[in-house]
């Protein structure tokens, strides 16, 4: 019996040195220590042994047992060590700082979309400059979307904003103006806030047009503010957005919650200025209208026009995402094109 446990351990010594893959060696671990294996069937042999044999030869047995499930070990972590080592040194060496996530994993995963790309550096630059940013929802009513900005029933100016009705009377936002209001009563004056949002109009779309839109609104309000402030707060936010100085002009503009009321416009980086659909062939964009709050506006919105004064301006985040991506196209935006929409990383 104690020749049997000789021959069997030369058998195992020899089979371990030929294993050099992890399968191989479980092979050699399940032909000697599995249940059907080797050293199972010397303890059923052992019954045929005398108590005194027996435990002689138990203790051999468990001693080579032993040694076995160690030599499989110490082999398995020698395969393993010298696996990282190939994967280092080896002729086509593994770069350990390649980044854990395939470039083609994150592209599966997503990326942020161009307007909420710039919509994030605009309100870091306004953070940045001492504004704070408010949130408002979607669906909103007739006051707040038209009454509270100075634009009663039936005025003309309503024609500019056609929009959803939802069967309760309430409607879709037609701009984030329509958040005013709430955030005059919300902070009252002296107040710096800028106010993202989704915006939707009944519009017929085109290369500039479309029926859902982003804005950011932007508010100060403060004794002596002036026109001033605006322009300054707004070409420094540009010049930040696009970093170089970019072209501006002010146009008067007609808004019933503005007086006076202006048309922001930058130079179409598209074009560079000479004229394509994506301007209208005029060579400006028109960019934010703005103006100074109307008293009434400031009235309605629970602070003394006496004493304090506003600006006010309402930014096309979506045009400025084409600006600045030189997209000329505002409907692939909402195309769920992914070859298009993809390509732009934050910075
Ligand atoms: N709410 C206006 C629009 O969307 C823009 C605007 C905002 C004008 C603030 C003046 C001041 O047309």
């Amino acid at each position: 019996m104690l020749d049997h446990i000789t021959a069997l351990r030369e058998r195992f010594d020899q089979a371990l040195a030929k294993a050099d893959t992890p399968p191989e060696l479980e092979e050699l671990r399940v032909a000697f220590l599995g249940k059907k294996g080797h050293v199972s069937s010397l303890m059923k042999g052992m019954k045929a042994l005398s108590n005194e044999e027996k435990k002689a030869f138990g203790l051999r047995v468990n001693e080579w047992k032993e040694g076995v499930e160690q030599a499989l070990a110490a082999a398995k972590r020698r395969m393993e060590e010298a696996e990282i080592d190939r994967l280092i040194h080896g002729a086509k060496p593994y770069d350990i700082t390649l980044p854990a996530v395939p470039p083609l994993a994150a592209a599966a995963r997503g990326s942020y979309s161009p307007i909420t790309l710039v919509q994030r550096e605009v309100e870091r630059v306004f953070v940045s400059m001492g504004f704070t940013v408010e949130d408002y929802p979607e669906i909103t009513d007739d006051y707040s979307c038209f009454q509270a900005l100075n634009i009663p029933e039936h005025h003309p100016a309503r024609d500019m904003q056609d929009t959803y009705y939802l069967s309760n009377g309430q409607l879709l936002k037609t701009h984030t103006s329509a958040a005013q209001n709430a955030i005059m009563r919300k902070y009252g004056a002296p107040l710096k806030a800028i106010f993202p949002g989704r915006c939707f109009r009944n519009e017929a779309t085109d290369a500039c047009h479309e029926n859902t839109f982003f804005q950011m609104e932007g508010m100060m309000i403060d004794e002596s503010i002036s026109i001033s402030n605006l322009i300054y707060f707004m070409k420094t936010m540009l010049s930040e957005v696009f970093r170089k100085d970019i072209r501006v002009r002010l146009r008067p503009g007609f808004f019933p919650f503005v007086e006076p009321g202006f048309e922001l416009d930058i130079s179409c980086l598209i074009c560079g200025g000479a004229g394509c659909p994506s301007c209208k062939g005029g060579g400006w964009l028109e960019l934010c209208p703005c103006g100074m709050i109307h008293p009434n506006v400031l009235r309605m919105g629970g602070i003394d026009p006496e004493r304090y004064t506003g600006f006010a301006f309402g930014l096309g985040l979506t045009r400025l995402a084409m600006m600045k991506y030189g997209v000329s196209d505002i409907r692939d935006f909402n195309s769920c094109d992914l070859k298009k929409l993809s390509q732009f990383i934050a910075e």
